[in-house]
């Protein structure tokens, strides 16, 4: 695995759900009400909720990320024969307040010790990011909290990227970009950001344009891959 440092590094931006925030902990907190179900839906609410954001983004009939997410509820819900109407308002309001991975309180102030930028690029909804960084106690630790819905299109569209570079200012050379999801992260790459993939759920390298410049499986090993001045 290459561990030497990225260069030029101004900006770390990082993916929301899956990166900084576990999308897995709003079933679990329900595990009362699906026991054995708990893993298939996490699975089919993820993919569907991912599916229905390129869908919508290659139909141009964009609407936002809590609807979106919403829908694949829906359908995850009905595929699995959960009916119990109380389930769906538990798990979306537990969704706005998904618990942070352990190690990004401590990465996020190391980068941001060192002088380098720090922010969320994201599907998510302006209403979702604040909700999520808010419970999660990460609030003052960004320099912008960016949603697509300033741009109307979902990732990994091109857009979606250069909204980063226009709003902190940094060339996408010098930004390095954070995600777990691959397909997320190859298209940063490939639109020419520096990657970091965090591939905390083992994923396979996609078969698409751009290469992740570093592999790591924990945040906690971000800030040795950036220079800190
Ligand atoms: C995000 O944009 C892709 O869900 C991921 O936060």
């Amino acid at each position: 695995m290459v561990k030497e440092p990225l260069q030029g590094i101004r900006a770390c931006v990082f993916d929301a759900y899956g990166t900084l925030f576990d999308y897995a902990s709003a079933a679990a907190a329900c595990r009362d009400a699906l026991g054995e179900k708990l893993e298939r839906l996490t699975t089919i609410w993820r993919d569907k909720q991912l599916q229905y954001t390129w869908l919508r983004t290659v139909q141009g009939r964009h609407a936002d990320f809590q609807q979106v997410t919403g829908d694949a509820l829906d359908f995850a819900l009905a595929t699995l024969g959960l009916t119990q109407s109380s389930l769906r308002s538990r798990l979306m309001n537990l969704y706005l307040k998904l618990n942070a991975f352990p190690e990004v309180p401590e990465m996020l102030a190391k980068l941001r010790a060192g002088e380098v930028k720090t922010a969320i690029l994201s599907n998510g909804s302006p209403m979702m990011l604040r909700s999520a960084v808010d419970n999660a106690g990460l609030a003052g630790l960004f320099d912008a909290v960016l949603s697509v819905e300033e741009v109307g299109v979902f990732k990994p569209h091109p857009k979606v990227y250069q909204l980063a570079v226009d709003k902190l200012d940094v060339p996408a050379r010098n930004i390095s970009f954070q995600s777990s999801n691959a397909w997320d992260a190859y298209a940063a790459s490939a639109f020419g950001m520096q990657v970091v993939w965090c591939n905390r759920y083992g994923q396979m390298r996609e078969r698409l344009p751009g290469t992740p410049d570093r592999e790591i499986k924990s945040l906690a090993d971000l800030p040795d891959l950036i220079l800190l001045r």
